[in-house]
């Protein structure tokens, strides 16, 4: 272990743009046990009068979400919302293929509202657009969202939903690029298809926001083309462009896997161009976001991904350590620092599937990366600043240099409040960091939150839950808009400040 000297330069002044709410989700599938198990156990004693696990109810809002994606995944792609609406016992039990499982239907769309509102978040719907029409969807937005006094709308209502659910954020398809996907389109026949389901959506409903299907990940090998060919076709009836991407530590190389920040900002760099050079070619006055629903560590080899014709199968069910969290906190840096073109992202998935939370018949475990989120979700709020960094620079196999440090930061005007988030992805090197508020006002610093380990495979298990938790430690002095702390290897350290 060594000693190293950082800096970070800090001006409210220097703001990159507002940090969108929505960029503080998650993501709900019908895939192994998120659904089933995860946060709808109607048999289990911590169930409330809905079904839902209030233990898992009370973690997801400790982690302040503020909008959910449902049903799918591509799950979608093969659903018939009509099946998971009305009486229960009518509802169809079929064999679901995306995750070759038995879906019994006891979860729809109404019961997803109704967790939505447990834990006062906004519903992201996704239409199907493998197997599904442009009518299903139209229907399924005038069955959300119309008063009443309409077939769809009086069904809802005659299924014991009086009001409307006013769904404003949808996705149209998910991942259709992808061969994997049940109906799977060329990026052309997909623009065409998704512009005509948005034309008769918003017909319905002319406040909804609508997202496009952009390319699975920056492997396949449609992309970047995929994504500008459904743009120049739908780019007018379109607010977002989806992005989605996982990764994880796969060739046991810690040192670029900590570095992944740089990959990134590649993702969002080339996207950004293409939404800029789509608007250009169009000649249009109208502007699309980034809407990155779908990202995570995901380590696939861990865990099976088909149900063998079983209910709530345990898919995906990954075990995630302090290297991941620490990778999970430079994506929500990412965020915060792309601010101005990502306005939307939802973590996958929110319980059990790919997650940080795990949930056994008597209780729930949250693993490292739980943290991370949850303190960048609560804090960040109002701009994200242009930070400056100087830092030590660590060679990597997959991104050459990078700087040992990797920080975003936000400040919020109206309550003179800000924050600072920061991972130092050395593994020896404890960093003595000046932080600098450069507009050189009177900064106090509140409170700071630290989560470290010697060990990058370090995790929580059962039998020690809070081996790898934040912990809130001592505050150093700000002196003159300037501030000395040590952020040891393999650490995350959030600070929160006031202006005084
Ligand atoms: O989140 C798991 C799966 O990953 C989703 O169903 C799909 O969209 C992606 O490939």
């Amino acid at each position: 272990m060594s000693t190293g000297k950082a800096q970070i330069l800090i001006d409210k002044q220097r703001t990159i743009a507002p940090i969108s709410p929505l960029l503080f989700g998650g993501f709900v599938e019908h895939m192994g046990r998120c659904v089933y198990e995860g946060i709808y156990d109607p048999a289990s004693p911590l169930a409330d009068e809905n079904g839902l696990r209030t233990d898992v109810l009370e973690a997801l809002r400790e982690q302040a979400y503020t909008v959910i994606r449902y049903p799918g995944g591509n799950f979608l792609s093969g659903y018939d919302w009509l099946d998971g609406v009305g009486p229960k016992e009518q509802r169809p039990r079929r064999r679901e293929l995306a995750w070759q499982s038995i879906e019994t239907n006891q979860f729809g769309t109404n019961e997803f509202m109704e967790f939505c509102d447990a834990i006062n978040v906004a519903p992201m719907l996704g239409v199907n657009m493998g197997t599904g029409t442009i009518q299903s969807a139209s229907d399924l937005i005038e069955y959300c969202n119309v008063p009443g006094g309409t077939y769809w709308s009086d069904l809802r209502t005659s299924h014991g939903f009086s009001q409307p659910h006013n769904v404003r954020y949808w996705c149209v398809g998910n991942e259709m690029d992808g061969p994997w996907q049940i109906g799977q389109l060329e990026a052309a026949a997909y623009g065409k298809k998704a512009l005509e389901a948005a034309k008769m959506m918003k017909w319905q409903d002319p406040t909804i926001k609508t997202i496009l299907c952009g390319s699975s990940n920056d492997q396949i090998a449609t992309y970047p083309e995929w994504d500008r060919t459904a743009l120049e076709i739908a780019w007018e009836h379109m607010d977002y462009h989806s992005m989605h991407y996982y990764t994880a530590n796969h060739d046991g190389d810690t040192t670029s896997y900590l570095a992944s920040a740089v990959a990134f900002e590649r993702f969002v760099d080339t996207l950004e161009g293409t939404l800029r050079y789509v608007k250009a070619r169009r000649r249009s006055k109208h502007d699309v976001y980034l809407s990155w629903d779908e990202w995570q560590v995901w380590y696939s080899q861990q865990g099976p991904v088909q149900g063998n014709w079983t209910e709530a199968p345990h898919l995906a069910e990954d075990v995630y350590a302090l290297e991941d969290a620490l990778v999970v906190a430079q994506w929500l840096n990412v965020f915060l620092r792309k601010s101005h073109v990502i306005k939307i992202a939802c973590v996958a998935q929110i319980v059990n599937v790919i997650s940080w939370l795990q949930t056994r018949s008597d209780g729930l475990l949250k693993q490292p990366s739980f943290y991370p989120f949850k303190l960048i979700s609560n804090l960040a709020r109002g701009e994200a600043l242009d930070v400056r960094v100087k830092a030590p620079l660590i060679e990597t196999k997959q991104y050459d240099a990078v700087p040992a440090l990797d920080v975003s930061a936000s400040y919020d005007a109206e309550t003179e409040t800000g924050a600072v988030f920061i991972v130092n992805r050395s593994q020896t090197e404890t960093l003595v960091t000046d932080v600098v508020w450069q507009d050189s006002e009177v900064v106090q610093i509140e409170k700071v939150w630290q989560m470290a380990g010697d060990d990058p495979k370090a995790v929580n298990s059962w039998e020690e839950p809070n081996r790898i938790v934040a912990k809130e430690v001592s505050v150093p002095m700000a002196d003159n808009g300037r501030s000395t702390i040590n952020l040891p290897p393999l650490s995350f350290t959030v600070l929160t400040t006031r202006n005084r």
